[in-house]
């Protein structure tokens, strides 16, 4: 097992818990997303972590797959889904670049709170270009931590870089600016169709790109 997947998998058992603090930033990025997931068949949420959002979401789509590196994250996500009778939401640990996943197979990507961790969101907008149909939609939710932040906020990043420093987070925590967001939309072929800075205080990102033909 890496160094990340453990980390994930040691902050599973928490991690609805301590999320409940941003629970207005999670709610408001569903609602965003909803309205762009009407008549979209097949969704990819990528990163799903508890499963939350996948639970949520199940009733606006025919079916949902969510997949995320730790394995306990997977556990509890599928116990939510279980627990509330949902049949069109499957999970499985894995990563987007697994070559089960076929090209253009999705309608819709979910990428939510995940893409400031991945070592190179470069390639990872690159791999969600080819899996989705065209005119497939991104829909994204990043913290970017090199906007501005809330006092509080900022203070609990300086902790977790300086444990990022020390290899106790063993996670690559991107200070990403939105604008960033916005270059790997344009950068990946995506035009963005909605964007939204959903809580000032943690510079919480929301954007959504639409496929269009490689230029
Ligand atoms: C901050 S959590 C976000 C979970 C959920 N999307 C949400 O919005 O609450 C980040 C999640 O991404 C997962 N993750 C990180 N890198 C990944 C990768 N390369 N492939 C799949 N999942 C990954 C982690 O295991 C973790 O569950």
């Amino acid at each position: 097992m890496d160094k990340s997947e453990a980390f994930w998998d040691s902050s599973a058992d928490n991690y609805d818990k301590t999320e409940e603090r941003f629970e207005y930033i999670h709610r408001k990025s569903r609602k965003n997303a909803r309205k762009h997931l009407a008549n979209r068949e097949t969704v990819l949420d990528y990163g799903c972590g508890t499963g939350t959002t996948a639970c949520e979401l199940s009733n606006e789509v025919k079916q949902i797959h969510a997949i995320d590196i730790s394995s306990k994250m997977i556990e509890l996500a599928k116990e939510k889904a279980a627990a509330a009778n949902i049949g069109n939401v499957s999970f499985a640990q894995g990563d987007i670049f697994d070559e089960e996943y076929k090209f253009e197979s999705f309608d819709a990507i979910l990428a939510f709170n995940m893409l400031h961790t991945v070592p190179d969101p470069q390639a990872v907008m690159q791999r969600i270009y080819e899996l989705l149909k065209p005119e497939g939609l991104v829909i994204t939710v990043t913290p970017c931590l090199r906007d501005k932040l809330s006092f509080l906020i900022s203070l609990q990043i300086k902790l977790v870089q300086v444990l990022c420093s020390i290899g106790v987070i063993p996670v690559p925590i991107r200070r990403l600016k939105s604008n960033d967001l916005d270059d790997l939309m344009g950068n990946g072929n995506f035009q963005i169709t909605d964007s939204e800075k959903l809580f000032a205080g943690a510079s919480s990102y929301f954007v959504v790109g639409k496929k269009m033909r490689e230029s």
